[in-house]
């Protein structure tokens, strides 16, 4: 089953684009550099990063990512990512995309299915129907996972590690097999790329896929 509802998506003329993989697997990275190819490229672009990119959205993410919030379920962590992401598809992106935009955002859905799901072991089914009400359907067009090994991802970390990113070894390794196995499932959305590699050879990949998306 797709993770998205298509279906049930207005017609929208924007595109959705969204960049997935765990810590330090270079998302940021890869997003900035497609921004400054993009702006060069004159086109109108809209930057996002999850949970957060809204002001509610973002107070959400404060509590999500506090080392202090330890304690917290596993579905109330599910449910408030849901919560910043609904906010963040009502002000943003549903928004952006009717007005034919293209909309890159740092993390969405499949993160949840990854770290809630498959990393703490939250029902699947379930995220997926909360996520089809949060994000009312909208689902990416095409999204990038980098995929790199748990440990080497965390080495790349320099700075204090927050909340998610404190979590055992093995966890991180259950999020990459799911990320993995959402690949599988979706193979024609989400594009699997080494997070291994150069950083510069990573890009020309990143930027093939958009050119034939974006008809650049
Ligand atoms: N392809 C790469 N090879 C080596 N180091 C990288 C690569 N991509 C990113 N990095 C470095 O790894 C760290 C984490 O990258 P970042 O883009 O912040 O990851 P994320 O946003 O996925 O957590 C940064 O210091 C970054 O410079
Ligand atoms: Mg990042």
């Amino acid at each position: 089953m797709a993770v998205c509802v298509k279906d049930i998506v207005p017609k929208r003329k924007g595109l959705f684009i969204t960049f997935e993989g765990s810590e330090g697997s270079g998302k940021s990275t890869q997003i900035k550099l497609v921004r400054r190819y993009l702006e060069k490229k004159g086109a109108r672009v809209l930057f996002l990063r999850e949970p957060g990119g809204t002001k509610i959205s973002e107070k959400i993410r404060r509590i999500l990512l506090d080392v202090g919030s330890a304690g917290m379920g596993d579905e109330c962590e599910t449910l408030l990512y849901m919560a910043a992401r609904a906010q963040l598809v009502k002000e943003t992106i549903a928004p952006a995309l009717k007005k034919g935009m293209i909309v890159l955002c740092d993390r969405f859905l499949d993160s949840t299915l990854a770290y809630q799901g498959y990393g703490s072991g939250v029902s699947i089914e379930w995220i997926k129907k909360i996520g089809g009400f949060a994000t009312r359907g909208i689902c990416p067009d095409l999204t990038f996972f980098f995929d790199i090994d748990a440990q080497e991802g965390l080495k790349r970390i320099q700075r204090a590690k927050d909340r998610i990113e404190q979590r055992a070894l093995a966890y991180h390794e259950r999020v990459r097999q799911g990320y993995l196995k959402l690949a599988r499932r979706e193979p024609a959305r989400i594009k699997v790329i080494q997070g291994s590699k150069d950083k510069d050879e990573i890009h020309w990949i990143v930027r093939k896929h958009m050119d034939g998306l974006l008809g650049l």
